[in-house]
């Protein structure tokens, strides 16, 4: 567009600088007496009026709509560019993840906020690069927002080549529950049925990144963590995650029969790793219906203790000054905020970690023997919860009918 609009611009002043030429040329051109020799040799005389005017016309004044196509040039090559959704990408992980993704110069982050303010300023102070991400709204504690996210994202004309569904919430001390926009107690709802619901509605786009990729496929990563996993010792501490047969589920999680998803009293620390066993069970899902026709390659990870992020902003003051020397120097399970983005960005971007429905790690101390490494991430282990594929077959029945998917 901004190309044919340079170049009917261009046709129009030289169709102005001819008239004015082949005007000055009759008034210049002494009379003939062959007519058909004046007729020739006039418009000789105007064509070289023509060439004159346009060689001293000075080239036109730099305007907004000179300045209009370069722009378009740099929105069209960045619409190009490989694409990335980061949610919950103003803290922690996802913003350490956003920014080594940016900072490497392979992709465009669109970093999915519910603060836009918050996100633009950590941003800014990590410096990732001017134009390497765009900040937009999302809040998956309403399955409105979530769609309006998809909307927006898909008027954006962007591609789509990787997502990341890092948000959650974690409300250890909690007595009582809360709930979203849509009546589902706040963590579960959050972490996994908006999650849920923001997969779904963009596998099609994800499907369809072209094959340009840096990982060389689409990637769908679905944060997990050990605390979900009961097989590990972190995820043995009470109370442990545990789903039941959905019973809590199946009634909405509305708090009417119950908030919690196995049908018991609410508890906001199991709450939340029962999420993370639906991230997990959902990210299989995934891999079992969508891997072999979509090329989708899906995964989780654990990237580590981060033990200062805002995750741990609702625990009790002294949780949060003994939990980051103890993860540190006692499980050494500590990692910082950028190695643990570091970590995420590998998963999201490195060609070699193609293989999907992976749950993957880091032994930090190198300590453990029964992994299969790949660049350092480790393929791990899952527990008999995470792998019970009946319940996770379960968990996304009740859950498209949730999310209004059914
Ligand atoms: N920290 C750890 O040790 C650890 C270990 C294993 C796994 N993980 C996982 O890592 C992921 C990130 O956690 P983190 O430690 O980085 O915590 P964090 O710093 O608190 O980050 C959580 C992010 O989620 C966002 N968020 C919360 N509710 C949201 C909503 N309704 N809509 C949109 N965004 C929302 C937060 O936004 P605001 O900035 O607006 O609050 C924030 O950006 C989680 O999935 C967590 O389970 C963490």
């Amino acid at each position: 567009m901004a190309a044919v609009a340079s170049a009917r611009v261009q046709v129009a002043s030289s169709a102005t600088a001819a008239t004015a030429a082949k005007r000055a040329a009759q008034l210049a051109a002494p009379r003939p007496a062959n007519p058909l020799r004046a007729a020739v040799s006039q418009r000789a005389a105007a064509a070289r009026v023509v060439a004159a005017v346009q060689a001293v016309a000075a080239p036109p004044a730099p305007t907004a709509d000179a300045a209009r196509p370069a722009a378009l040039v740099n929105q069209e090559k960045s619409l190009q560019k490989p694409t990335v959704i980061v949610t919950g990408a103003s803290s922690g992980l996802g913003l350490n993840a956003a920014n080594a993704l940016a900072q490497s110069g392979d992709w465009h982050v669109i970093m999915a906020c519910r603060d836009f303010a918050k996100a633009e300023k950590s941003a800014q102070k990590l410096g990732m690069p001017k134009g390497s991400y765009t900040v937009m709204h999302l809040d998956l504690a309403s399955l409105e927002s979530v769609r309006q996210f998809v909307q927006n994202f898909k008027n954006s004309g962007r591609r789509l080549d990787a997502l990341v569904a890092n948000a959650a919430v974690y409300l250890p001390t909690a007595k009582e529950p809360t709930f979203t926009a849509d009546g589902f107690e706040l963590s579960v709802g959050t972490n996994h049925l908006g999650h849920f619901l923001l997969v779904n509605l963009l596998l099609e786009d994800l499907k369809d990144s072209p094959k340009n990729n840096p990982a060389g496929s689409p990637r769908c990563i679905i944060v997990g963590s050990i605390t979900g996993n009961t097989n590990t010792l972190a995820g043995n501490i009470p109370p442990k995650a545990d789903l039941g047969d959905l019973r809590g589920l199946t009634t909405g999680l509305d708090g009417r029969n119950s908030s919690m998803i196995d049908g018991g009293e609410f508890d906001g620390a199991k709450a939340y790793k029962d999420s993370k066993v639906c991230n997990m069970l959902t990210m299989r899902q995934l891999h079992q219906r969508y891997h072999d026709s979509t090329g989708v390659t899906f995964a989780s990870l654990y990237p580590g203790c981060i033990a200062e992020t805002g995750l741990f902003r609702n625990h009790v003051g002294l949780f949060r000054t003994l939990f980051p020397p103890f993860q540190k120097f006692v499980t050494k399970g500590y990692v910082s905020e950028a190695e643990a983005g570091r970590r995420l960005a590998q998963v999201v971007s490195d060609p070699t970690l193609n293989k999907s429905g992976v749950y993957w790690s880091w032994d930090n101390d190198k300590s453990s023997l029964w992994f299969d490494s790949v660049d350092g991430a480790l393929e791990n282990r899952v527990s008999e919860e995470v792998s019970d594929d009946k319940k996770g077959a379960k968990l996304w029945d009740l859950s498209m009918k949730l999310v209004g998917l059914e």
